[in-house]
């Protein structure tokens, strides 16, 4: 059974729990696009972790875990977070980690770039991560990218490193951004291949070989479908495909060995960086910063919140073709009066059931709510569906209609043990 993972929203759905969860029956876990951007939470055996590259299987012995060729990879990032692995009892050796050799390469230019690009666009600033990722999918586009596999030959590393650094700080200086030291960076590269080298591979026959053994693969999604570079808030997205097809081109796993795709998605909705958000409310914002949730994992920096987006995850639901939906967060409404979830957007005298592609129609996208009487109740003690409070099992189903597509479980706390099955 090959399961996707993927965030319905705009990131920072709990994917993590729910991966986590999926894991322990896993043999491989994969991820396949993103990078550093991600920041993902895993709670394995009652112990905290970050992870930015390294999919979660990692953390249980006896799993291949495999980092594709969609994903960009910053090579000393890399490097720190294996060493931080390490640090925590980790065993990490090139039998369970695999770095495909056509994977493209972050350079710390493209961090520059990143940062450049956004102080150029002044307020109109996309509100990125600073990685690098956007320049680095834009090298790779452009066909100028440096990949994994350049890594294998430490000579032809040399070679094709001192080249690209000499034209990215001539792009750099073009932006009016400082040039990077050539040999700062190259050190730094080079150092971090010479660790990641015995990992990377052709990773696409070992995860081929591994479906046709009847092997379960689990591929991690990273970030959120509404920041896909194709289905989300353009040009405030990411730049890499988010969404279930992003898994397949990302990882040389074709649609068809694809099993079961499970969305993410917030009981209501967050996101952080600029972009169109129309459900976003300080009522609901307040409260739950107020409750101490819903800051930024690795920044601290609090996210924006609102309402569920029914229109967003209808959109979602449909181009990710999920079987079902894994709420997270419900716990985060239990004091919630009246709970709001969008059904439409008004936008002048059209009511839309999917999002517009234009940005400003999008802003100018009115919600149309449906309000349902909230449960005034704690859930996060309940472990059974029969013991949520009525109300709270009314939105639940109400959320899946308006969606078109069912919720199969939902968390009301960070453990585990707080994930509850949804009858059909
Ligand atoms: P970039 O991916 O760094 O280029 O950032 C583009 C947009 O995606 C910004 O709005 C970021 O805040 C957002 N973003 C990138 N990665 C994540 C993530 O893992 N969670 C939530 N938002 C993200």
């Amino acid at each position: 059974m090959n399961t996707l993972v993927i965030g319905s929203q705009w990131g920072d759905e709990g994917k993590g729990k729910v991966i986590d969860f999926l894991t322990e029956t896993a043999d491989y876990v994969a991820r396949s696009q993103g990078g550093s951007n991600a920041g993902h939470t895993v709670i394995a055996k009652g112990k905290k972790y970050v992870l930015h590259l390294i999919p979660s299987g990692i953390l249980w012995p006896g799993k291949v875990n495999v980092i594709g060729n969609g994903v960009v990879i910053n090579p000393t990032s890399l490097v720190e977070e294996i060493e931080y692995l390490r640090n925590e009892g980790v065993a990490i050796s090139p039998a369970n980690l695999l770095i495909s050799d056509r994977a493209h390469v972050v350079l710390p230019i493209h961090r520059d770039i990143d940062a450049a690009q956004e102080e150029a666009l002044g307020d109109q600033k996309i509100g990125t991560t600073k990685q690098g990722i956007g320049p680095t999918y834009a090298d790779k586009a452009r066909r100028v990218g440096l990949r994994m596999a350049d890594f294998v030959d430490p000579e032809r590393l040399e070679k094709v490193l001192k080249a690209r650094i000499k034209t990215a700080n001539e792009e750099l200086e073009r932006l009016g951004w400082p040039a990077a030291d050539p040999n700062v960076t190259l050190d730094a590269v080079i150092a971090a291949a010479n660790v990641l080298r015995p990992h990377i591979c052709n990773t696409i026959p070992v995860l081929n070989q591994a479906v046709k053994e009847g092997k379960t693969v689990l591929f991690e999604g990273a970030q959120g479908a509404m920041l896909d570079i194709d289905f989300g808030t353009y040009p405030f997205v990411t730049s890499s495909n988010t969404s279930a097809g992003g898994c397949c081109t990302g990882s040389g796993v074709a649609p068809t060995r694809i099993d079961h795709i499970i969305g993410v998605c917030k009981a209501y909705t967050t996101r952080v960086g600029a972009g169109p958000f129309a459900t976003e409310d300080d009522e609901i914002g307040d409260y739950l910063h107020g409750l101490g949730r819903e800051f930024g994992a690795t920044t601290g920096r609090p996210r924006r919140c609102g309402w569920a987006d029914g229109v967003v995850l209808r959109y979602s639901s449909m181009f990710n073709g999920f079987n079902e939906m894994a709420m997270t967060n419900l716990d985060g409404l239990d004091e919630m009066k009246t709970i709001k979830i969008c059904t439409a957007y008004r936008l002048g005298d059209q009511i839309l059931e999917y999002p517009p592609a234009l940005i400003e129609e999008w802003e100018a996208c009115e919600p149309i709510y449906e309000e349902l009487p909230g449960w005034m109740q704690d859930t996060s003690k309940c472990t059974t569906w029969e013991e949520l409070p009525e109300n709270c099992k009314a939105y639940v189903k109400r959320f899946g209609e308006i969606i078109g597509c069912p919720v199969g479980t939902v968390g009301v706390g960070p453990d585990r043990e707080q994930t509850i099955a949804v009858p059909h």
